[in-house]
């Protein structure tokens, strides 16, 4: 009876929750506080003493010169490619196994978003994929790191190098995670993060660019601010709108970001606990982290399920049964190929339309992400990073008592 599974009335593994988020903490509340008794609420002037400390901090802890704060983290790409001179009739580069904002980017900058697919390892995007894809109209890659992985930058960083591209590094999930000893974001021509609700550093809604040139760093603070002459750049402004992050926003950021580097590190110490523990538990496969990765860093914790391990059991029904059993996760993205808004055939950009040919259902085809975000792919999410060695051993016990009874989850398909 008490291996009976959760999601079939048996009891759950784990019945006590998993630590909130965001963490909630007297200095957030104090800091917002006084931005609220400062009267200075809006983003205009930008930036204001909240959005200025934070930046700078943001920019110390990822060492790059400058950090742009903004409304989230799409219109930090979408920034980010205008600043590079990105538009109407050029193609991005992005993985399909991302969220859609780094498609829609590319967009909003008026450029298409050529769909690649991910290296099965790693689940981030392939490098030879990408060079596959390259055309005269490419003009940059977007790079994701996703969950503990980051993509290879040096290889991606040689192939723009040679093809004159522009890289803008999808760190949504990536706060403080380094390659060789540079952070994510600080690597390429620009990083982009995300401060949304469930991030690792968050302000409800907020994004981050961060770039190490000067000149882009003055693009891009203009770009949001409406278009105002900014720095040494104080004649001429540029062509942009309000996006900018609130004072009271910034405020959150600038207590909220003093607390990052320590629950980073309590993360990875219980991704490594995991790791030692998940491996005897048939089925349940860890993406390779390339040695490279010198800091770990992650915002979900991916793994990939075999399947046919689990009774033939695909990633939806099992993240179910993982949730019955109190452990809080998700099966991920899918492919973006899949995805309807992302179907260049129904484009009416003149650049889809003439290459209707190449971008058609038949080749526009990502294997290894398709069956990744329809399959396998399963999402912890962070909190359960922040429970101490017994948050680590409920998910691997509830892994365990799964694959070990999953046939009895097959009555719950209508798969034969
Ligand atoms: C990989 C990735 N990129 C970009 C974003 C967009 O961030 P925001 O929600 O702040 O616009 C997200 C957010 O979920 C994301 O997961």
């Amino acid at each position: 009876m008490s291996d009976q599974l959760a999601i079939l009335g048996g009891n759950p593994v784990r019945s006590e929750d998993y630590p909130p988020w965001p963490d909630i903490d007297e200095v957030t509340e104090t800091c917002v506080a006084e931005a609220v008794r400062s009267g200075q609420w809006g983003g205009f002037p930008f930036p204001g003493p909240n959005t200025l400390r934070f930046a700078l901090r943001f920019a110390a802890l990822h060492d790059v010169r400058h950090a742009v704060p903004m409304a989230n983290g799409t219109v930090t790409m979408e920034v980010a490619l205008k600043a590079l001179g990105i538009g109407w009739g050029d193609e991005v580069i992005v993985p399909a196994l991302t969220f859609s904002a780094t498609a829609y980017a590319p967009m909003a900058a008026g450029a298409l978003p050529v769909i690649v697919d991910v290296s099965p390892d790693t689940l981030a995007i392939d490098p030879d994929a990408v060079e596959a894809a390259i055309t005269p109209r490419t003009k940059a890659i977007l790079p994701v790191h996703l969950g503990q992985v980051m993509a290879d930058m040096d290889r991606l960083t040689e192939i723009a190098a040679r093809h004159d591209l522009s890289i803008v590094e999808d760190c949504a999930h990536s706060h403080g995670k380094q390659w060789r000893g540079r952070s994510a974001g600080a690597i390429a021509e620009f990083g982009s993060f995300s401060h949304q609700s469930s991030k690792i550093l968050t302000s409800g809604e907020g994004g981050t660019l961060t770039t190490n040139d000067d000149r882009l760093a003055e693009l891009a603070a203009s770009i949001i601010d409406c278009g105002r002459a900014k720095g040494s750049n104080s004649e001429q402004g540029t062509f942009g709108a309000n996006y900018r992050l609130s004072e009271l926003q910034a405020a959150a950021l600038a207590a909220q970001v003093e607390k990052l580097e320590d629950q980073i590190a309590e993360r990875s110490a219980s991704a490594a606990y995991f790791e030692e523990l998940i491996v005897d538990v048939e089925g349940v496969r860890l993406l390779t982290v390339d040695e490279r990765v010198t800091r770990r860093s992650f915002y979900r914790y991916i793994v990939c399920i075999e399947p046919d391990a689990f009774a033939g059991v695909g990633n939806g029904l099992l993240c179910d049964a993982l949730d019955a059993e109190g452990i809080e996760c998700w099966e991920g993205y899918p492919s973006l190929t899949r995805d309807p808004l992302f179907q260049p055939w129904l484009s009416r950009l003149p650049v889809a339309v003439e290459h209707a040919d190449r971008l058609q259902p038949d080749v526009w085809d990502c294997p290894v992400s398709d069956l990744a975000g329809s399959r396998q792919t399963v999402y912890l999410d962070e909190n359960i990073f922040r429970a101490g060695p017994k948050g680590i051993e409920d998910t691997v016990a509830a892994f365990r008592k799964i694959s070990q009874s999953a046939s009895e989850l097959r009555s719950l398909t209508n798969e034969t």
